[in-house]
């Protein structure tokens, strides 16, 4: 089975977890988009909080009610993606620059689950490059202060996200710098460590969010807990 039909099975499991008059948070990313397609084909009486711009045109476009956060008073459910999962459903989050709105909407839920084709699922956090959602005034000191704190921590400066037009930013006008590691040894000291930066934002260490996983593999979903 290819990771993107992984993807599509553990979308297409999650949205079975959704029931009628839910608020749902809608995840961003290409598992999160097999998410909302099959929720939306499901064609519940929802009203879903998008994680970003993306999803909620992807949302729109396929007819699911939206709604602010701001305008709820919780989430019942999130379903969103990930860049890895380690133990205990610790988790790397923001390759698609979403991570701040993908925490507050994951931190205002009563259940979060995160959806993911099998290679995702890792023995440690940090293969995959840490996203930091730094704002735009100054970045470049702020950077500097990341990669003080990353040789504290072992690991190698951070580099600014690029894309093919420029600098990268987020829905939220900030910039993103992603920390290369290979094993984050100590993820929640770094995590803290990362919040007392001056022009950092937030991070996609999601610690202690997750209640379940759903994992499609070539067995099917397999579903992991905490
Ligand atoms: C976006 C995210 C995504 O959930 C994460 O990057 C996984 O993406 P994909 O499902 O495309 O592999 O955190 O900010």
């Amino acid at each position: 089975m290819s990771a993107d039909d992984q993807k599509r099975i553990s979308g297409e499991a999650a949205a079975q977890l959704v029931e009628p008059g839910m608020v749902v948070g809608l995840g961003t990313g290409s598992t999160a988009a097999w998410f909302v397609k099959a929720l939306a084909a499901r064609k519940l009486d929802i009203r879903g909080v998008p994680t970003s711009e993306a999803t909620a045109n992807l949302a729109r476009d396929l007819g699911i009610p939206l709604t602010a956060l701001d305008d709820v008073k919780s989430i019942d459910l999130t379903v969103d993606g990930a860049d890895e999962v380690g133990p205990g459903l610790s988790l790397i989050k923001g390759g698609g620059a979403a991570l701040l709105r993908e925490k507050l909407v994951w931190e205002a839920s009563k259940r979060c689950v995160v959806i993911a084709d099998a290679a995702k699922k890792v023995d440690h956090l940090g293969k995959f490059p840490l996203p930091i959602e730094v704002v735009r005034f100054g970045h470049v000191h702020t950077g500097h202060r990341l990669a003080d704190i990353a040789a504290e921590f072992d690991l190698l400066p951070p580099r600014l996200r690029m894309a093919e037009r420029g600098v990268v930013v987020t829905d939220g006008g900030n910039v993103i710098y992603d920390l290369p590691s290979g094993v984050i040894a100590e993820p929640a000291a770094l995590a803290a460590a990362l919040k007392t930066v001056t022009g950092v934002v937030d991070h996609g260490l999601f610690l202690d969010l997750a209640d379940e996983a759903l994992l499609g593999t070539d067995q099917g979903v397999v579903k992991l807990v905490p």
